[in-house]
């Protein structure tokens, strides 16, 4: 069984591998400094029964995100103030050897789950990402993400959707 965990002391970030070195780097020396700053917040999924330290098998970031609704496509525009809020997904990555295997998947309804608690505590329009390629792009086209009409690699996933996407699970 797979946990999700706020990055700790206890994972092991070093010998974490996605074939994505900017990603690698990431988690090993900027995700923490920035979870001590406020910048984002970086969880990982392990193994339910690993001891520390514990091999991180993916993980994914988050922070707080403004942007202009001019920039969203016209019927998510509708009726919104100029500058609104939502959530950024700013890294998303799976080990090597687990690729392929649904923990993308499982990564992803975890941070929509992130995003509802925020929204309902704070508001926010949805989730928003960077794909670093068109591959990554048709990732997150398949769980509804839609590409913003001013630069189609960054991704915005209506608040709707992921409450939708939510109340169909078991
Ligand atoms: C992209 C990535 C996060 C996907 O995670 P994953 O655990 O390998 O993918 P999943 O098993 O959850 O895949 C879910 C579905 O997406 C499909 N898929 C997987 N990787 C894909 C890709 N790169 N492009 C398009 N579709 C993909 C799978 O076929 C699967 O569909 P299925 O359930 O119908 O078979 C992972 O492969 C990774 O970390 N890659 C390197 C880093 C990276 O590219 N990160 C994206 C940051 S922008």
């Amino acid at each position: 069984m797979y946990k999700i965990e706020l990055l700790g002391k206890s994972h092991d970030r070093d010998g974490f591998d996605c074939g994505s070195e900017p990603l690698n780097l990431f988690l090993k020396q900027t995700a923490r400094q920035h979870a001590e700053r406020g910048i984002s917040r970086t969880f990982v999924l392990v193994d339910e029964a690993a001891v520390a330290p514990k091999p991180i098998l993916g993980f994914f970031a988050l922070n707080i995100c403004q942007i202009k609704s001019e920039r969203l496509a016209p019927p998510e525009a509708r009726k919104l103030p100029r500058d609104v809020s939502g959530v950024r997904l700013g890294r998303l990555a799976v080990a090597k050897g687990h690729q392929r295997h649904g923990i993308g998947k499982t990564l992803l309804v975890a941070a929509m789950g992130k995003f509802l608690e925020i929204f309902n505590t704070a508001g926010g329009i949805g989730l928003f990402v960077d794909a670093k390629d068109q591959n990554a792009k048709r990732y997150y086209e398949q769980f509804g993400f839609i590409p913003l009409p001013s630069n189609e690699l960054e991704l915005f996933l209506p608040v709707r959707t992921i409450q939708e996407a939510l109340a169909t699970r078991p």
